[in-house]
């Protein structure tokens, strides 16, 4: 029997992609592609694609790519796919939930702590050579139990966030479309306001959103204004829920006092007035950039490839739900 054809756009971690290649016949491209015209050109008679995020998967590519079965995500994010063409053109898409949410959440604790504490202002300072001793006002940062923490999306990764937050004795608030339940509000020990009075309420706002056309620029120039003076921005999740010009206004006019970014609006290019800032922490999206947890993702993909391609299964993590493959 023919064995059936996988485009990876990567060079993963792990032993997943060697694993699929025993059951399917898999082409790694370790350079990905430049667009989704490339993409396009490419896709033909593949069966299976694994792309990053950043690479665009829209009606061009998926309409292009007549045997095309199954595209599994390497994130958990899909902004990158258009679902809706997709379900059109019958492919199955897939993500990688559940694996990277505690690694995520570890990182926006690190951007709260370097935001609050000058982890990273503190690092610079001393390798300047500015350091000439302990002093009672050297680099004042903020107690973390004297401040409310906003949290604006509570999926798995924004709870898992509130989680931590307990440890910390930080108080939190959440805005989210739908209620958690009474127990788990309890148990995380938080509670839900709408985004506006969230907003106006927090000393330190955490984005965990997927990004989709509702949630694109969510934290405009109003909403920014509508944060406390002195307030404090973090950004685990998508770049363009935020308007990064606004952003940066409301950095240099000092109504917001700090920023902590690992997702940028047009990434993996950086504002430029950002670079400068002092009061800003910018990492290069790491949010799950353990060992474990890239590999994890890798075999998340890889099963869902063969569970479509190989078993002619629908896969649990199906976003689509393509309805000609039947359900396990
Ligand atoms: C995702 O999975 O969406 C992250 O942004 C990368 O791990």
């Amino acid at each position: 029997m023919t064995r059936k054809r996988v485009l990876v756009l990567a060079d993963l971690p792990g032993r997943g992609v060697e694993r699929l290649a025993e059951v399917c016949e898999v082409e790694v491209r370790p350079q990905g592609v430049d667009s989704e015209d490339e993409l396009a050109e490419l896709l033909p008679g593949f069966h299976g694609l694994l792309p990053l995020l950043m690479h665009r998967v829209g009606d061009k590519a998926l309409g292009a790519a007549d045997n095309l079965e199954v595209v599994a995500n390497y994130a958990v994010g899909v902004d990158n796919i258009d679902l809706e063409a997709a379900r059109r053109h019958d492919v199955v898409v897939t993500n990688t939930p559940g694996v990277l949410t505690e690694d995520t959440a570890d990182l926006t604790w690190a951007l709260i702590l370097s935001s609050l504490r000058g982890v990273v202002s503190g690092d610079r300072f001393l390798r300047r050579g500015d350091y000439y001793g302990w002093s009672p006002k050297l680099l004042l940062g903020r107690s973390l139990q004297s401040i409310v923490l906003g949290i604006v999306g509570a999926g798995r990764i924004g709870q898992a966030v509130l989680h931590r937050a307990a440890a910390f004795g930080v108080e939190t608030l959440y805005a989210s479309r739908t209620r958690l339940p009474k127990e788990r509000e309890k148990a995380l020990g938080t509670e839900r306001r709408e985004l506006a009075e969230l907003l106006g309420a927090s000393d330190v706002v955490s984005l965990h959103l997927p990004l989709d056309e509702t949630t694109r620029h969510l934290i405009d120039r109003r909403r920014l204004a509508a944060m406390r003076p002195g307030s404090v921005l973090i950004n685990t999740a998508r770049g363009p829920l935020v308007d990064e010009a606004a952003l940066v206004e409301a950095l240099t006019t000092g109504h917001l006092a700090g920023a902590g970014l690992d997702v940028y609006e047009h990434e993996p290019r950086v504002h430029p007035d950002l670079l400068g800032m002092e009061n800003v922490v910018l990492l290069p999206h790491l949010g799950s950039a353990t060992r474990e947890t890239r590999i994890r993702m890798a075999d998340c993909c890889c099963e869902d490839l063969t569970t479509v391609l190989v078993e002619g299964q629908r896969p649990a993590r199906d976003l689509v739900c393509n309805l000609s493959i039947p359900r396990p």
